[in-house]
């Protein structure tokens, strides 16, 4: 009997020991590395980097094109890294985007690493992204210098002993935006808008993180504010109705729901270059005879945030964070500050929490959906 214990408790331990290993190869994800704008050099020489807890990561096996010898040792798995004396230039590498995004991805998984990486002898944090071993540019300092130059919005590591190149030219394009449906994604919506200031501020929260949202515009805004108006549509928002008047729907004759939809539409078509595709009615009132004479997808919302009530940013900020889950859709107002300061807190979040931040009907596409004009939406799930 004791036998038979002893036997099954080391029977136990060994398929611990292996189910740990093979756990621990599988890589669990441990967090998301993401897109960033921010260019990483060596002496000048871009190097592709991702942002992981806001700071600039780059690739170790990569530094041996940048002036360091990348040793493995296989026995520990450990991964060395240390200056190359013999490096006279940095040669770099060919393809790397100059607005510091590698190969076009947008979020990655952080996964679980065994490795361990050490920067002349000194044990440092690594990332195992895409099977990569990656290491903080802050890494380096024992090395070289680290300096953040807020002009370029560049992380630039300085190696003395190597001469520097010219800097390329910072690229200026439109950084390529694309929804991965297989990622979780949210649809913020604003109503009321377009409206100084606040829709200003919240198209700069957007822009900053290349990010879209749905506008649920009053026709008459639009004709009041073109400017800001012309802003959505440069920053590719989608545009909804929510009529020309904000009047309530349900109310009205037949004649003013589709004078107020096609105003709207026509405001639209004219300032921003894009029509209504989908509505959204004020006071959220509708019924089957406003759906149908309006004859556009009617989208509500899963996400209240009731910032027109409660007028506090906090409240606003934990609502969305602490509730949404993939594919719903928030509801939300561009015409008050305190919703322009959640938002600028709201985006960065979510996206730290693996959240594609799309429009409404780009969630709809990524998971198959086609929006029928009078049916109604609150979710896509
Ligand atoms: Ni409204």
């Amino acid at each position: 009997m004791q036998k038979k214990r002893l036997l099954f408790f080391i029977v136990c331990v060994v398929l611990c020991i292996q189910f740990s290993a093979v756990s621990a190869q599988n890589g669990d994800v441990v967090g998301t590395a993401r897109y960033t704008d921010i260019v990483a050099y060596v002496n000048n020489r871009p190097i592709a980097s991702y942002n992981v807890n806001g700071y600039t990561v780059i690739v170790a096996e990569e530094l041996v094109h940048y002036g360091f010898l990348v040793e493995w040792n296989e026995s520990d798995r450990s991964l060395w890294i240390v200056r190359n004396p013999e490096a006279e230039t940095i040669e770099g590498m060919s393809g790397v985007c100059s607005y510091g995004q590698h190969d076009g991805l947008k979020y990655a998984d952080i996964l679980e690493t065994d490795i361990r990486t050490y920067v002349n002898g000194n044990q440092v944090t690594g990332f195992n992204i895409g099977g990569q071993t990656m290491i903080y540019l802050n890494s380096l300092t024992c090395v070289g210098v680290v300096k953040w130059n807020a002009e370029d919005r560049a992380a630039e590591l300085v190696l003395g002993g190597i001469s520097m190149i010219e800097k390329p030219p910072v690229y200026e394009g439109e950084i390529p935006y694309e929804v991965d449906p297989y990622r979780p994604m949210v649809a913020l919506t604003f109503d009321d808008g377009p409206f100084p200031y606040t829709t200003e501020r919240i198209l700069d929260t957007l822009q900053y993180y290349n990010s879209r949202a749905t506008f649920y515009v009053v026709g008459s805004n639009v004709r009041a504010y073109p400017e800001i108006a012309k802003r959505l549509g440069e920053q590719n928002m989608q545009i909804g109705s929510h009529t020309f008047n904000h009047i309530k729907l349900t109310e009205a004759s037949d004649g003013v729901i589709a004078e107020e939809i096609i105003a709207t539409d026509q405001a639209t078509r004219e300032v921003i270059g894009v029509g209504t595709s989908t509505m959204r009615p004020p006071y959220w009132v509708s019924n089957e005879r406003v759906r149908r004479v309006a004859g556009l997808p009617v989208v509500t919302w899963s996400v209240d945030t009731l910032d027109w009530q409660n007028k506090n940013a906090d409240v606003i900020f934990d609502t969305v964070v602490n509730n949404v889950r993939d594919g719903d859709i928030v509801l939300m107002h561009d015409t008050m500050n305190c919703t322009a300061d959640a938002v600028a807190r709201m985006v960065p979040a979510l996206i730290d929490a693996g959240f594609q931040l799309v429009t409404v009907e780009e969630m709809a596409a990524a998971r198959g959906w086609t929006l029928e004009p009078g049916v109604l939406y609150s979710k896509i799930y």
